[in-house]
């Protein structure tokens, strides 16, 4: 349990911990090309512990100093593993797509939450491709066996990275062209990647493409990630004025900012740098009043994992807002439809959720209250921020799933008890 007290103002300069979607693939590509690799400003989070762990099984040398990753990769994986993805969705949804053209047997396994979350979004674009993937139920176990893949055209009807990314990552081993298309473009840092590490990849709109590609090893120096930054850029709105340094904005990251510019969140973006295709800034953020307002249709995306906090967010504003169109905030770590209005509605607020998102009823301010995380890190890094803002503060139960993304969220706060 984390006790969190009511706090008057909030101000300070923040480092945040390394992009954990660039993490992930950085290490993943790095570990199945024959070359040697640094990864700096790495994400150490659990997540990414997973990931690392699964690519040495198949054959990667990973050692970790710090935030810096050094990997010696291998083209041949090791056959026969069995693939241990923890809570982590991107994992076992990339390594997939990432295993399944390479001519060998693997199962991926999860915890008990990953294992009700849904893997035939995967399963069955791979199978169209030639794939030999069979999930249990839906679900993991996942088991993969070798097949020969053929490139096609594959048209998705959800916007999810980590389905285009597993179909990318399987197409880089597919004979001719692999085609995805999305119905809104989704985070991108696979194309990038993969289009930095030598792979002929097309981006046309929603629509990428890959050919079968020899990739080569590249250092990265992964961007603070947007998501954790969020937490302290909301805090900025609410009490005061933060920086968040070296932030990633790639564009298809940035739907949070587009809801500061609808909620009249006062931010500016400074030092602004493009590094290894992505690119960063410094993300000023000052105390604003909150605007209520309708977020839905194509800027939901890019918003998806800061839906919580925006919804925290508009509980501050003076009026009702709604949010529609984020069913996939369902198969989260969470149901976060469901937890997330429960958490707002815990802390004093008025949240209903909907079908596909929310209608908050916002009175300017939270009381408080005790929360439980639903071992969900972005609830628990959500329910801190609106016990931080609030009249009284509040209890965290079940705190340290934040360790998914975030192992330092608390200490770095610094302004709450065991
Ligand atoms: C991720 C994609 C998103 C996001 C997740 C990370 C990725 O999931 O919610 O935290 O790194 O590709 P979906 O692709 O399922 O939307």
């Amino acid at each position: 349990m984390r006790s969190i007290p009511n706090i008057d103002n909030f101000e300070g300069e923040f480092s945040l911990p390394g992009d954990k979607s660039i993490t992930h693939r950085a290490l993943m590509l790095n570990s199945s090309v024959d070359g040697e690799a640094v990864i700096t400003n790495a994400l150490g989070g659990e997540d990414c512990v997973s990931t690392c762990a699964c690519m040495r099984a198949l054959g990667a040398k990973i050692d970790v100093d710090g935030t810096t990753m050094r990997v010696r990769g291998v083209e041949r994986f090791h056959a026969g593993r069995e693939l241990s993805c923890g809570n982590s969705g991107t994992t076992i949804r990339l390594l997939t797509g990432l295993v399944a053209g390479r001519g060998i047997d693997a199962t991926l396994v999860g915890d008990a939450s990953l294992s009700k979350r849904p893997m035939e979004r995967v399963a069955r674009p791979l199978a169209l491709l030639g794939a030999n993937v069979r999930t249990t139920d839906g679900h993991a176990p996942v088991y993969v066996a070798p097949a020969e893949l053929v490139g096609r055209e594959i048209v998705t009807d959800v916007a999810s990275a980590q389905v285009k990314s597993a179909i990318l990552l399987a197409g880089i081993s597919a004979s001719g062209v692999t085609t995805v298309e999305e119905p809104t473009k989704s985070r991108d840092h696979t194309e990038r990647m993969l289009a930095a590490m030598g792979a002929k990849v097309v981006v046309d709109g929603n629509r990428v493409s890959v050919e079968k590609s020899r990739l080569s090893a590249i250092d990265v120096d992964v961007p603070a990630d947007i998501s954790s930054a969020s937490y302290f850029m909301a805090l900025g709105a609410l009490k005061g004025k933060t920086l968040c340094k070296n932030v990633g904005i790639n564009p298809t990251r940035t739907g949070i900012l587009t809801a500061f510019d609808k909620m009249g969140i006062k931010y500016s973006l400074q030092n602004r740098s493009v590094s290894g295709g992505e690119a960063r800034a410094d993300v000023l953020v000052e105390k604003s009043d909150i605007r209520p307002v309708v977020l839905g249709g194509d800027d939901i995306p890019a918003m998806i994992d800061e839906l919580p906090l925006i919804a925290l967010l508009l509980a501050f504003a003076d009026g009702e807002s709604r949010i529609t169109d984020g069913k996939e905030l369902k198969v989260k770590e969470s149901n976060r439809i469901q937890t997330t209005a429960e958490m707002i509605n815990r802390l004093g607020g008025e949240c209903v959720p909907t079908d596909d998102g929310f209608i908050i009823r916002g009175k300017k301010k939270l009381v408080g209250g005790v929360v439980d995380s639903y071992l969900d890190h972005r609830i628990a890094m959500t329910a801190a921020v609106g016990m931080l803002a609030s009249e009284k503060g509040g209890e965290i139960l079940r705190p340290e799933c934040c360790a998914i993304s975030f192992p330092n969220f608390f200490n770095l706060l610094g302004v709450c008890t065991e």
